[in-house]
């Protein structure tokens, strides 16, 4: 080859090496363009000899080839890399931000107060048990002692699924039933799960929301033993000897029955906007187990007694938490429910 072309080849090479996106442009005008050296090689050709004529003619147009391509593999490397830069920048970087360090889950506020709650009372000698939460009418009422046309269903309105006789469960009280039709006394245990009722939702009412029943059947169970057990479970879970009062109250399948207050631990008794000014918060519902109830499981109801309570997981915790609005616990707001 031409040495002057030889040397116009390589000078270009170590350019367009080193050019940038505007530089490039540049060097495309000096050696492709009108006035480059190569197209006027080209445009004197006819003062070559003629055996000379077609070799440079050729290594001219073969030289202005291999600058070309130089130059286009050029831009795109240079692209590539502006691309890559780009990426870099503004790409989430799911490997940081996602999975390392990895955001960990946590149990929902209701799902924490079940667990502790569940453990408490294992810890004073209960087991676990679920039950289902279709029933039928037989469990969820009439075992229950509240039979058809009773004005206490009033109060647990449900949503039934076929013709009256499957429905969705309003308490846990139709654990206790399962379980005495599945074990002999003494039994002792408590059932939480999911409970629905057909009301409207409000500040403090919920058409699906959460109990933990508790139950013991035994010979000689008295409601010194109620009182006893559900005063330790307030200490331990509210972590503070708060008083507890038993007040008169009615349920259909215990007698007698009695709502649980406790001392308002936002104000240790002396009255504030939680309790009302009363000083008392009521946390549940309880009693000794109605001799109704025992039969309806075939139990011997003049040797065996027993007690039962109900609380409800929601409002435990929103008491523990100083929770205004149940509603918070079903809107999967991350902000609410990553405090817990
Ligand atoms: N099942 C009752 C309710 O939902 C609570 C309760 C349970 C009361 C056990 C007494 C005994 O209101």
């Amino acid at each position: 080859m031409n040495d002057d072309i030889e040397q116009i080849i390589n000078k270009a090479a170590k350019e367009i090496k080193n050019a940038d996106v505007a530089s490039l442009e540049n060097l495309k005008v000096k050696y492709l363009g009108k006035k480059s050296v190569l197209t006027q090689i080209l445009k004197s050709l006819s003062h070559y000899p003629v055996e000379n004529k077609k070799k440079i003619g050729t290594q001219a147009n073969k030289a202005k080839n291999i600058i070309e391509s130089e130059i286009e593999n050029r831009k795109i490397s240079l692209r590539k890399t502006l691309f890559d830069e780009k990426i870099q920048k503004e790409k989430l970087d799911y490997s940081k931000s996602f999975y390392f360090p990895f955001p960990k889950g946590s149990f929902h506020p209701v799902i924490e107060t079940i667990q502790s709650i569940s453990a408490i009372f294992k810890s004073l000698g209960f087991s676990i048990a679920e039950g289902p939460e279709i029933e039928t009418d037989w469990y969820n009422f009439e075992a229950l002692n509240i039979p058809k046309n009773h004005p206490a269903r009033d109060m647990q309105d449900t949503f039934y699924i076929d013709e009256m006789k499957n429905l969705l469960r309003t308490h846990t009280s139709p654990g206790q039933i399962h379980t005495m039709e599945k074990h002999q006394p003494p039994v002792k245990v408590i059932v939480p799960g999911r409970v629905y009722r057909n009301e409207a939702s409000d500040a403090s009412h919920s058409s699906t929301f959460h109990q933990i029943e508790g139950l013991a059947v035994n010979e000689n169970i008295t409601f010194v033993d109620l009182k006893a057990v559900l005063m330790d479970f307030v200490h331990k879970f509210f972590e503070a000897k708060l008083s507890v009062r038993f007040r008169p109250s009615y349920f259909q399948f215990t007698e007698p029955s009695a709502e649980v207050d406790m001392q308002c631990m936002f104000c240790k008794g002396k009255g504030c906007k939680v309790c009302k000014n009363s000083g008392w918060i009521e946390i549940l519902g309880c009693g000794m187990v109605h001799p109704n109830v025992l039969k309806a499981v075939k139990y011997d109801s003049d040797k065996y007694m027993g007690y039962a309570f109900g609380m409800g997981a929601e409002r435990i915790t929103m008491l523990k938490y100083g929770i205004d609005d149940i509603r918070l616990f079903y809107e999967n707001d991350l902000q609410f429910l990553k405090q817990f």
